[in-house]
């Protein structure tokens, strides 16, 4: 049976509420905990004693997850432009990744050893203009896959999410030179949002950091 709009739309919202109440009860601080945690579960990419650069991070449900899954010896460096509540474990950069300031506060948290894992899940502030959106959220990967070729250790991963559009086959092309292995992830809590996904990038090639 062909589904209509508004069966679709259903279902979307009624995922959606199922995430979030999952969340609130497991003390989650969004639902986005889920989507990290079915990549991870999959492909186990968190592992004890990492450093991990957190990008789009705010309110943290990722950071949460993250840091749980690097302990013991890890530290997980969240950017983002909203303020954040501390978590232990965490150092919190408030600011656009897009700027060089911040970029320096990210590399000085690193203190000279690169990271063995980068997510981003940055996303544009919806102006509701597909196009520009579509643009917005290419530029943020785009800005991701730059701060992996200076500041991503050889053979550490990156997770990224992007609308699928316009400029998206350029984009995994381009991360595909970085990397020996790039694989699309559609996680269950990201079902209602139509176009966004995550590239999931494995194995960075050497000459790099
Ligand atoms: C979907 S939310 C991230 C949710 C987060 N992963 C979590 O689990 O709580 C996307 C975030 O990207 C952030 N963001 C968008 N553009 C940014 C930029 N240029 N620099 C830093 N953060 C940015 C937004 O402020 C927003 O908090």
């Amino acid at each position: 049976m062909k589904r209509t709009r508004t069966s679709k739309a259903w279902m979307s919202e009624h995922v959606n509420d199922h995430y979030v109440q999952r969340a609130k009860a497991e003390g989650w601080r969004s639902r986005a905990a889920f989507k990290l945690m079915e990549i991870d579960d999959k492909l186990r990419l968190l592992r004890p004693g990492m450093t991990v650069v957190d990008l789009g991070a705010a309110p943290g449900s990722w950071a949460q997850v993250a840091v749980k899954r690097i302990q013991p010896g890890g530290h997980l460096i969240a950017v983002d432009l909203l303020p954040m509540e501390p978590i232990a474990g965490a150092t919190m950069i408030e600011g656009d990744f897009g700027e060089d300031e911040v970029l320096r506060q990210v590399a000085t948290a690193l203190a000279g050893s690169p990271a063995d894992l980068v997510l981003s899940d940055m996303a544009p502030n919806m102006s509701g203009i597909a196009l520009s959106d579509q643009a917005r959220s290419i530029y943020l990967a785009e800005l991701t896959l730059d701060f992996c070729r200076l500041h991503l250790k050889t053979g550490g991963h990156m997770v990224v999410k992007v609308f699928q559009g316009s400029g998206f086959m350029e984009l995994r092309s381009a991360i595909a030179t970085l990397f020996a292995v790039v694989q699309v992830e559609k996680p269950a809590a990201s079902r209602g949002r139509s176009a966004e996904t995550y590239l999931v990038a494995r194995q960075k090639r050497g000459g790099g950091a």
